[in-house]
């Protein structure tokens, strides 16, 4: 087993980050994302006014709060399996009204069924532990019409020297030099992503209904929940 595949076994024993880690990743990965999730705060604004936005492994919630912020119209929810993440995200939140945190696993959904327009998740995928569920969940939670972004860490977005100087020059030093080590660690490779988990949604209500491109520093996957 080589050290990587190691390391990221190791890494994806927990689903939930515990507590030291949630206040170690607020401190740190979160401020290093913020850019990167502007871009994706700004598509989502730029593709709705109303409704509501679901954020499954919302984090310390900057991305829900930048959305609700940009949108006071939209109604945000983020959901997360740790506690602390939860109250860390509640704190960014104070004082915003339609930015809402609940503590959850996205395997069960607390949404009532067609309930969601749009649901977002930004590195967290590879924390799942029942994958199929939770995609069968934002399936049953999101409204006809309505699609799931999930986005996390593929090393090949980084391995062409060209992107890797553009990512360098547009986020600096940690996202343009170490993405291809964190994204490795934090994230599958694109043979992971167009076997295992394309094989995965195809045992899952989405079946025939996604597409996958790498996007800024992402994979993005892109599910639809046709009429
Ligand atoms: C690496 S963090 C990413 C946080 C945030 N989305 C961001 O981009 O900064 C992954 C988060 O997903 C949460 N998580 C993992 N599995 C989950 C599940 N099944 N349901 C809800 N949250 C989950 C973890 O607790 C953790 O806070």
């Amino acid at each position: 087993m080589s050290l990587t595949r190691f390391i990221k076994d190791l890494l994806r024993k927990p689903e939930s980050i515990p507590t030291p880690g949630a206040i170690f990743y607020n401190a740190t990965v979160a401020k290093v994302l913020r850019k990167p999730e502007t871009k994706i705060a700004n598509d989502i604004v730029a593709r709705m006014k109303k409704g509501t936005v679901l954020d499954i492994g919302s984090g310390t919630g900057y991305l829900v709060v930048k959305i609700a912020r940009r949108a006071p119209s939209l109604r945000v929810c983020g959901i997360d399996l740790s506690t602390q993440m939860v109250k860390i995200a509640r704190s960014h939140a104070r004082g915003i009204d339609n930015a809402q945190f609940v503590f959850g696993n996205a395997a069960k959904l607390p949404f009532r069924d067609k309930s969601i327009d749009l649901v977002v998740s930004t590195g967290a995928s590879h924390h799942w532990k029942t994958p199929r569920l939770v995609f069968d969940e934002c399936h049953r939670v999101l409204k006809t019409d309505g699609e799931a972004w999930i986005y996390d860490g593929c090393p090949e977005v980084f391995s062409n020297p060209a992107s890797r100087r553009r990512l360098n020059k547009e986020y600096g030093f940690l996202i343009g030099r170490l993405g291809y080590r964190v994204s490795t660690l934090h994230g599958f490779t694109k043979e992971e992503y167009q076997t295992v988990i394309m094989h995965m949604l195809e045992q899952t209500a989405f079946k025939g209904n996604y597409q996958m491109a790498l996007t800024d520093i992402w994979m993005k996957i892109t599910l639809r929940k046709p009429g």
